[in-house]
């Protein structure tokens, strides 16, 4: 029953539980033999993709990450050039839009009144086409753009979001797919990507294990009053969702932080009472994140590290915590990271004694500007 805690302490924690389903129902009778399905993207849908040379996405919180994690992969994966804006910045300035641009909403509630102002500008503005990314079927949102891609999460009633932000990347990643279809992308790294997406549900519940572990160090958080989260590449938004999440529910001052940008900085805040997160796949930056993680070890900070079993040989020495996920695939890393991030803010915010689900000043979706 969705308006149930299911035998949870709050709904924060049951939809977080809930994710490995909410992927699985997201995914349903989209990917069939590695292929994005026409149920899903059907050929006017497909069309309009093909003529698609810009992109410009625009959200607000946490949706806005989901949509900054998607640049990653889209511009990577199949080289169009992607924009991501904050709705209430976008919707004031006069953006340039170039021949041949999509629009993407992405939205969990469908209602947030500067994505809704935003798009009904973009209606005006020469767009190829209006897309959303939306949890909720027959929203302003879902009413009023020309494609709405829904996500499966199931009503999100903790106001810090958890599954809609895991559907939604979900769905990026379907559309990423579909794209790179289109544009003839190599069927090795299509296959990859694919069977990355199936295998998802199962690797989020692994890093749901984690939930004892991570609880031990939300202990240790607890009485700080600032923390800095650090990731890079398609992580560095996950790293500003982990510090998103952590000053929503907890109240402590967070701030997320490319790990190259530190000594442009943040590196002056470190010390013995700053706790320092970071997200630390095994990719290609690992080397340039563990340099940045001696600067800050250097500085006394304290070190907590989410690695896998490839990537924590460098880090154990460096850090004080390390705590191990699952290695996924690298296009669904993000995806995965995020999840014990979401653990930690929220034993962080219960030892605190907050009202998890309901934090003060915050609401769950901002319908009025
Ligand atoms: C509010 C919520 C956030 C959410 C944001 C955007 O601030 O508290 O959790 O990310 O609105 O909401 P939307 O429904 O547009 O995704």
């Amino acid at each position: 029953d969705a308006l149930s805690k299911d035998g949870f302490a709050h709904y924060m924690l049951k939809e977080i539980h809930e994710q490995p389903t909410a992927v699985a129902n997201t995914i349903a009778g989209r990917l069939y033999n590695d292929q994005v399905c026409k149920y899903f993207i059907d050929e006017p849908i497909a069309d309009i993709l093909k003529k698609v040379k810009n992109i410009h996405i625009i959200a607000c919180g946490t949706s806005y990450h989901a949509g900054l994690v998607a640049r990653y992969w889209l511009e990577a994966i199949t080289q169009i050039p992607t924009q991501v804006e904050i709705a209430s910045e976008y919707r004031y300035r006069k953006p340039v839009v170039p021949d041949d641009t999509l629009f993407l909403t992405i939205s969990q509630s469908g209602e947030t009144a500067d994505s809704l102002a935003a798009l009904r500008f973009a209606k005006t503005a020469g767009y190829l086409s209006t897309f959303a990314v939306c949890n909720v079927a027959n929203s302003s949102l879902d009413r009023e753009t020309d494609v709405c891609f829904l996500t499966h999460a199931g009503p999100e009633i903790g106001v810090a979001s958890t599954k809609a932000l895991t559907t939604q990347l979900t769905v990026l990643a379907l559309l990423t797919l579909k794209l790179a279809e289109i544009k003839g992308v190599d069927p090795a790294v299509r296959t990859n990507l694919a069977k990355q997406l199936r295998t998802l549900p199962g690797i989020i519940n692994q890093s749901l294990m984690l939930n004892d572990q991570i609880e031990v160090i939300a202990r240790q958080i607890v009485r700080r009053d600032h923390a800095l989260f650090l990731g890079r590449g398609v992580h560095y938004p996950i790293a500003l969702e982990g510090a998103l999440k952590l000053k929503e529910i907890s109240y402590i001052h967070a701030e997320g932080y490319p790990a190259g940008e530190l000594k442009h900085g943040p590196l002056a805040l470190v010390d013995e009472n700053m706790p320092v997160i970071a997200v630390c796949p095994n990719d290609e930056l690992l080397e340039k994140l563990e340099s940045n993680i001696e600067e800050v070890r250097a500085r006394g900070g304290e070190l907590y590290a989410f690695v896998d079993h490839k990537s924590k040989h460098g880090l154990a020495n460096r850090v004080n915590h390390l705590i191990e996920l699952e290695a996924s695939g690298s296009f669904t890393s993000p995806i995965v990271f995020n999840v014990p991030l979401q653990l930690l803010s929220y034993h962080v915010a219960v030892l605190r004694g907050t009202d998890v689900d309901q934090p003060r000043n915050l609401a769950k979706s901002v319908t009025v500007e």
